[in-house]
């Protein structure tokens, strides 16, 4: 595993190298390459240091002088910390020893997630980072036991939206390198690499990613797989014939036109089976509208487009793993502003069904462009039905960030994604559908619906799910509540601050089980 192509003058050692070769400095550059590897926590009663595999045969390689200062360089290392040694091994000039926590960590019932996935990628990302912070170029990764997570807390833990400004405040991502199993590598980095998308296109300001240039962006990022995926912008009056009152009651407040975005990934081009449809909110700027929100804050709003992100992300990464099975992604896209036709409180619009709702409220705005959408949906008769949405203040108050809130009508469908978010880390938590909110939604003075609660503040997370649940009749159908999950301080600590693009990889996770017909 340590011979990488950054070989061209092994035979000196790497500081002296300036003086002594006739490399130009900025070549040299590009040849710094930095190694993470993995030590667990000791065992009671072990003198020997418990390194990974990886580990072991670097420190053999270089006569147990990795274990020698290691030991003598302060206490044990703790999970999730990170310690950098230098001139160790001519080919990596900087190693950062990371800690993985115990050995055999596993399933953890109560913080619902593989513990040992976990620590493998919060590890891996401190390494990454702290060896970005050196300048390094090359980065070679220890896969600690488990190669899927070590990429993708490398491939996540890396990533930055910095292109908007001149001068970039960390150094430039290094190229990453697995060693170990190529495959569950680069399983991981294309997981990764799907969140990171959906971290972009979340964290860049609305007055860049327009529903026009989102929808843009997945074409093009799809036109790689143009021989299993189709894409369809449906422009206004593509709505207008289909009767998406509720939808365009949205879009017409504000000048930027929606497109509703509609992608099929063929990945079983021979099965009958029906499609997994996937729908996801994208409202590219939530102002509030009439109802207009606070001005501290709203500044997040351009990530309430974050279910169609992770939704046409995760379509994206099931073509490039060229997953067996046939997907829809559908994502309606459009602001929420307050211009002179925008919906006004109490006016009435009439959904796709033909259900009339009241807006009562009209920053309540992702149930009106969901319920359409959800309408549309059932056109493919989905196996399963899942959409995603930043649907309510509520759900982080509820949730905060530690799970995302599912609601659903299938304790099937709550397995998949219960199974699918233990192994990504990003966890669900199961939410109430009971006729009790439903009450909250249907009692409304001029319509059949009303877009907000009767007691508006109480159960806000649950009566939304209950005004979505209207327009659905798939068997199968899960509402995930996003928006507590939506942006990341310090809590994920293999992602950076920012939008967070979760749950991107459950979704993917989600997809791969039932392909594999889990
Ligand atoms: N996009 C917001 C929900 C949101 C809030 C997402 C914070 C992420 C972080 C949504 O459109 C909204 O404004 N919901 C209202 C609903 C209310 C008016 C019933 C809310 O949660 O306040
Ligand atoms: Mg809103
Ligand atoms: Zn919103």
């Amino acid at each position: 595993m340590y011979s990488i192509a950054v070989s061209a003058c092994t035979q000196c050692f790497w500081r002296p190298l300036v003086d002594r070769c006739n490399i130009a400095a900025k070549r040299l550059k590009e040849l710094f390459t930095g190694l993470v590897l993995g030590v667990y926590e000791k065992e009671n009663g072990s003198d020997a240091t418990p390194f990974t595999q990886a580990a072991a045969s670097f420190d053999r390689s270089v006569s147990g002088k990795l274990g020698e200062t290691l030991s003598i360089s302060g206490p044990p290392l703790k999970k999730g910390k990170c310690r950098i040694f230098y001139g160790l091994h001519q080919d990596f000039p900087s190693v950062a020893v990371v800690g993985l926590g115990g050995k055999g960590a596993g399933l953890c019932g109560s913080e619902n997630w593989e513990s040992g996935r976990e620590n493998v990628r919060a590890a891996v990302a401190a390494g990454c980072r702290q060896l970005q912070e050196l300048e390094v170029a090359h980065l070679e990764v220890d896969p600690c036991g488990d190669g899927q997570s070590a990429a993708e807390g490398a491939t996540l833990s890396l990533f930055e939206y910095d292109e908007l400004k001149s001068k970039r405040k960390t150094p430039p991502v290094p190229r990453l390198h697995g060693s170990g199993d190529a495959e569950a590598w680069q399983k991981g980095v294309l997981y990764g690499e799907g969140q990171n998308l959906a971290r972009r296109l979340m964290e860049a300001p609305a007055n860049h990613v327009t529903p026009t240039v989102f929808a843009d962006t997945i074409e093009q990022k799809l036109a790689a797989f143009s021989d299993r995926v189709t894409v369809h912008k449906r422009p206004q009056s593509w709505m207008e014939s289909e009767q998406m009152g509720a939808f365009l009651s949205v879009s017409k407040g504000s000048e930027e036109p929606p497109v509703f975005l509609e992608v099929h990934y063929t990945g079983n081009p021979n099965s009958s089976q029906a499609p997994l449809v996937l729908v996801g909110k994208g409202i590219t700027f939530d102002s509030g509208g009439i109802s207009l929100k606070p001005a501290s804050g709203m500044d997040a709003m351009r990530a309430d487009m974050g279910g169609a992100a992770t939704v046409c992300s995760a379509v994206i990464t099931a073509a490039a793993l060229g997953l067996p099975i046939n997907i829809v992604g559908l994502a309606p896209l459009c602001e929420n502003m307050p211009g002179g036709k925008a919906n006004k409180p109490g006016d009435v619009v009439r959904a796709k069904n033909g259900k009339t709702i009241q807006v009562d409220n009209t920053d309540a705005e992702g149930r009106l462009i969901l319920a359409d959408a959800l309408c549309y949906a059932h056109s493919f008769k989905p196996r399963a039905l899942v959409n995603a949405a930043t649907l309510t203040g509520a759900m982080d108050v509820a949730l905060g960030s530690a799970a995302t809130g599912v609601f659903t009508n299938s304790d099937w469908l709550w397995d998949e994604l219960h199974k699918a978010s233990v192994a990504t880390g990003d966890r669900v938590w199961r939410m109430p559908l009971f006729q009790h909110y439903t009450k909250q939604v249907t009692e409304s003075a001029l319509a059949d619906l009303n877009n907000v609660g009767k007691y508006s503040r109480s159960g806000g997370a649950c009566t939304a799910a209950a005004f979505l649940k209207e327009f659905v009749t798939a068997e199968h159908w899960a509402h995930l509540d996003i928006a507590g999950v939506m942006s990341n301080k310090d809590e994920v600590p293999y992602l950076r601050k920012g939008m967070s693009g979760r749950p991107t990889r459950t979704l993917v996770e989600l997809a791969a089980a039932l392909a594999a017909g889990l």
